[in-house]
């Protein structure tokens, strides 16, 4: 009985833990859908790609599950005519396939703001901002009706003529967001550049984790045998 006391304990511990996490991850990813007041219009480029894809509109986003098990993300985000004048704070956004941006009076758009964005594969700009990543970036760049339009985002990863920088030996290669990609290490390499061969130091790292966690069950189970024991 006392034993199953203190992995409750331990279980509401990480209860809350993940709670907290999945909470703050819910709070940024709606705080995006409201970077502007109204609704998407059943009109609109992303209202029309939210209906085909029977998405659940909220505020400016628009979000699906893939299945029932999975939690909802932002398929489609429309700031169109939202008088902003800089893009931010839309790492929210970092599922989306489609983003309109139209109709604002953007100066421009820092580099690193779509990086991460792996999905996305539509974007309506003003006609003044480019693609991110630039026209290399995405299999076709246009001019309609005052907006420039992104589609098809390229992977950075296939030699594109320009970019010809790969990833270190031993490293794989991913796309991350337009314009740029990841490094990884391949199965059995690790360490700076993947150099260093060999499994994954599981125990040094993983060592002093486990060590306080024994600590912890152990005071846990020490401090319940005391209340037991008192009278
Ligand atoms: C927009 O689409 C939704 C779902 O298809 C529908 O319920 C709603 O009535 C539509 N709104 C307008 C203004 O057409
Ligand atoms: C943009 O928003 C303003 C009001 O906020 C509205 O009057 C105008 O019609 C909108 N423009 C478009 C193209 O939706
Ligand atoms: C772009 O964003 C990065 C990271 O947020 C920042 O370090 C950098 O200074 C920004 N660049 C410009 C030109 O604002
Ligand atoms: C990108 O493509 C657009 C549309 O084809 C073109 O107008 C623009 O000049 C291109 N930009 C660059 C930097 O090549
Ligand atoms: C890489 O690009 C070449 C030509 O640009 C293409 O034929 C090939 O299929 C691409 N490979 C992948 C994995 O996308």
């Amino acid at each position: 009985m006392k034993a199953v006391c203190s992995w409750m304990k331990s279980v509401a511990l990480i209860l809350i833990f993940n709670l907290y996490f999945n909470a703050s991850y819910q709070l940024t990813e709606l705080k995006v859908c409201k970077l502007c007041g109204g609704t998407i219009l059943n009109s609109s480029a992303v209202g029309q790609i939210c209906s085909i894809y029977a998405g659940r509109i909220d505020g400016r986003c628009c979000l699906r599950n893939d299945n029932t098990n999975d939690p909802e993300h932002i398929i489609g985000l429309d700031l169109s005519n939202c008088s902003l004048t800089c893009v931010q704070d839309i790492q929210g956004a970092s599922t989306a396939f489609m983003i309109d941006l139209s109709l604002n009076p953007i100066v421009n758009i820092n580099d690193t703001t779509f990086q991460g964005f792996n999905k996305l594969n539509y974007m309506i700009l003003p006609q003044n901002i480019n693609c991110p990543g630039s026209n290399t970036s995405w299999e076709k760049v246009e001019i309609k009706e005052g907006n420039r339009h992104c589609e098809g985002q390229r992977n950075m990863c296939n030699e594109t003529g320009q970019l010809s920088m790969n990833c270190p030996e031993n490293s794989l290669c991913a796309p991350f967001g337009p314009g740029f990609f990841e490094c990884s290490c391949a199965e059995n390499f690790h360490g700076y550049k993947c150099l260093r061969e060999g499994d994954f130091p599981a125990l040094q790292v993983f060592g002093p984790l486990a060590a306080s966690t024994v600590v912890i069950s152990f005071l846990l189970w020490t401090s319940q045998r005391r209340k037991a024991k008192s009278p």
